[in-house]
């Protein structure tokens, strides 16, 4: 039996939509959150930088008795997720676009992926698309979402628009099914719905991760005993600034905390 928590971090609120997940198949745990609001976004910054911060937040959770650690965001995903499994014992769950179920779901045979740049690019990505053929996929980069969902801006004009612009060429080329590669983008899919309308799909992996996360907690036998569920947030940005966006994704009564200087 073990109260130790699980730590879970993004660049920013991106990884909400997947400690929501997590909430959900593990209502029992301590939940760890930080979110690298000071550093976000990842997906235009330098792989050793991002490298550098994942190493730093991995430390502060494993400082405070972290079980397992869930990489909340692709692009930190595809920069480090190695790093940290060669570095610490404990479980790294990291994300996965959800390209191979997409791609066992489309009729139209075309398949979008919005991501990151960074992610687009790393090998990681590569490698995940030539394991799964069968399907065209196109990539589509979506440079400016990220900070329109930091900003708090799910369904303003010019979220509108910016989405608008990633979405058409995807669907003038056929595309029925789209894969949110980013943990951000989640909080868009009422939006991305509504502009690609009901023939298109829309798929996330937050479920399927938090479902691993069960597994390898199951694993090494370390679920939580049927007690405990608090959360527990840090920013390395100002929590004044985070805090409505963080009530507004995840609920009132937030503790809310700034991660130490490193
Ligand atoms: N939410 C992240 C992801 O899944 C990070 C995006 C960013 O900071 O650029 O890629």
């Amino acid at each position: 039996m073990t109260l130790r928590p699980i730590g879970v971090f993004d660049s920013g609120v991106g990884g909400l939509s997947v400690l929501r997940e997590i909430r959900q198949e593990l209502p029992h745990e301590d939940l760890l959150y930080v979110a690298d609001s000071a550093h976000a976004p990842y997906g235009d910054k330098p792989l050793a930088l991002i490298e550098k911060r994942t190493l730093t937040i991995a430390e502060f959770l494993l400082e405070r008795d972290a079980k397992a650690l869930v990489i909340a965001c692709n692009t930190a995903t595809g920069a480090a997720a190695r790093l940290l499994r060669e570095r610490y014992q404990v479980p790294v769950i990291a994300m996965e676009p959800a390209v191979k179920p997409a791609v066992a779901r489309t009729r139209s045979g075309v398949v979008g992926v919005l991501a990151t740049r960074q992610t687009l690019a790393s090998d990681k990505f590569s490698a995940l698309l030539a394991s799964h053929g069968g399907a065209e996929v196109l990539a589509q980069a979506c440079p400016g979402l990220v900070e329109r969902v930091e900003a708090g801006d799910l369904e303003g004009e010019e979220t509108r628009a910016l989405l608008a612009g990633y979405l058409e060429p995807l669907l003038n080329q056929g595309a029925d099914t789209l894969v949110l590669g980013c943990t951000h983008y989640p909080h868009l899919a009422p939006l991305i719905s509504e502009l690609a309308g009901p023939a298109v799909e829309v798929l996330d992996s937050g479920a399927a991760v938090a479902r691993q996360v069960r597994r390898r907690l199951a694993e090494v036998g370390l679920l939580a005993p049927t007690r405990g569920g608090r959360e527990f947030f840090w920013t390395s940005g100002d929590p004044a600034r985070l805090y409505p966006i963080l009530a507004r994704l995840w609920g009132n009564n937030i503790e809310l905390a700034a991660l130490p200087p490193d």
